[in-house]
């Protein structure tokens, strides 16, 4: 037994994933195209995809933000757990990689349910709040380029509703956040972004040791 979070060495993660992941098919054959591209590791993992399926249900969540979209696991781990009339909103600048995300949303008959949008998240998210969207989506997922983290997060929250959820990625950035020599942008990034986020007290919020550290924010205000 253990009263800090587990060190999951290979061993115990055969284990979590032997008996808890039940990945669908479909995501499977996904995740193994997507292992052939270069980039591959930006793809979340299996068992980040199921508990994110599992909050939207438990959210019940009709309207969700995806920021960053890749090939399209963390999509398809949302809007599957959506209603019939849920609607995702996807946001990335890569053609070629959400050409294979259409084809799997084909698939999995998922296309009435998102809308993507090929141009920076920022523009995205501006025309939504210009079109009088403030406030009113469920749950908003982050998870495009790290030096943007702290503005998609400001945009999120007026986007949200009270009693809404922004979900976090990459938040412990391999480890790198916690080695002072690591001065890589991408580790700054993430470091500004945690560090802006402890002293926001408009917000509850936890970093889930999951994948590469995810996380939650919960807003709590009109
Ligand atoms: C980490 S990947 C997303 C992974 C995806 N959520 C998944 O689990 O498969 C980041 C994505 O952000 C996209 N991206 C980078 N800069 C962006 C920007 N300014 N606006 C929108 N998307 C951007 C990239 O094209 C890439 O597909």
């Amino acid at each position: 037994m253990s009263n800090r979070t587990l060190s999951i060495d290979d061993r115990i993660y055969g284990y979590l994933c032997d008996v808890a992941v039940d990945e669908p098919d479909l995501l499977r054959q996904l995740r193994e195209e997507t292992a052939q591209l270069e980039y591959s590791e930006m793809q979340i993992s299996p068992e980040q995809g199921q508990f994110m399926s599992l909050l939207i249900k438990l959210m019940d969540v009709k309207r969700a933000i995806e920021i960053g979209t890749f090939t399209g696991y963390s999509s398809i781990c949302v809007a599957r757990a959506m209603p019939k009339d849920g609607k995702l909103i996807c946001c990335d600048i890569s053609p070629q990689w959400t050409d294979i995300a259409e084809r799997y949303w084909a698939l999995a008959k998922l296309q009435e349910k998102i809308d993507l949008y090929l141009q920076p998240a920022e523009k995205t998210l501006q025309m939504l709040l210009d079109n009088g969207a403030e406030n009113s989506f469920d749950f908003v997922f982050i998870d495009a380029d790290k030096q943007s983290y702290v503005m998609y997060y400001e945009m999120a929250l007026r986007l949200l509703r009270k009693g809404g959820i922004i979900a976090v990625d990459n938040t412990l950035w391999s480890g790198a956040v916690a080695d002072p020599n690591n001065t890589e942008p991408g580790t700054r990034a993430i470091r500004r972004f945690n560090e802006m986020l402890k002293q926001d007290n408009r917000v509850t919020k936890s970093l889930l040791t999951i994948g590469d550290g995810l996380t939650l924010v919960l807003k709590e205000f009109d």
